[in-house]
């Protein structure tokens, strides 16, 4: 569907996207047809050391579709960029498995979940992490920065999916791991739905 779409549909869907997370910003729950917050959270097997003494906000607002920490691990002193990091989960167990040595830097197209990203950032008074406004499809991270690039629900909403992933890989140092986790189509739509923008951020 990617190749049928025209400039226009491009744009309706990322303000349809914008204004989705504008509002899951704000009160994430029953935004979404998947468990969210600590029962997505603990369904999808993170470490509970990991997260355990997180404010409830910060768990609350966690809407990723998988755990890309299951992929592989973080080391200490490593460099992390999560793309669409949402209101942030992912990207503050980063930088604690990165440890004080590590750097995190989180990227969201809306600017609300970075707000929020931010204040959680606050609240748990993480060392070097940073929350940025920016798009996947271009990242706001220089060239072969990242020791990993991790992402949770994210590239099934980019538009041009083939630009994002291009991204990933140049921030990317050689031999960096991609830890993603994301929704797929595992059959056809049927016909009557294949078409309909809304299908990108029901
Ligand atoms: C399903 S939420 C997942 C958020 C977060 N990863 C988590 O696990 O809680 C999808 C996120 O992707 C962001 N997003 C959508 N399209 C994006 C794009 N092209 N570039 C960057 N972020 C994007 C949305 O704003 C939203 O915060």
């Amino acid at each position: 569907m990617t190749a049928a779409l025209s400039n226009l549909d491009r744009q309706l869907v990322r303000e349809k996207i914008l204004e989705k997370y504008a509002r899951v910003a704000v009160t994430p729950a029953g935004c979404f047809q998947y468990p969210t917050g600590v029962e997505g959270i603990r369904a999808l097997g993170y470490e509970e050391e990991w997260w355990q003494d997180f404010p409830a906000e910060v768990l609350n607002s966690f809407c990723g579709v998988g755990n890309p920490f299951s992929l592989g691990q973080i080391h200490p002193g490593e460099k992390v960029v999560d793309v669409g990091c949402g209101a942030g989960f992912d990207a503050l167990v980063a930088a604690r498995l990165a440890g004080s040595e590590g750097e995190v830097v989180g990227v969201d197209l809306s600017p609300e979940m970075v707000g929020r990203a931010q204040a959680h950032q606050a609240a748990l008074a993480a060392g070097r992490v940073r929350f940025l406004a920016g798009e996947a499809e271009a990242l706001p991270v220089p060239d072969a920065w990242a020791d990993v690039v991790l992402s949770n629900g994210v590239y099934n909403l980019t538009v041009d999916k083939e630009k994002a992933l291009r991204e990933a890989y140049r921030v990317l140092k050689p031999g960096g791991r991609l830890l993603l986790a994301d929704m797929v189509l595992v059959r056809p739509l049927p016909p009557e739905q294949a078409d309909r923008l809304d299908n990108w951020h029901r």
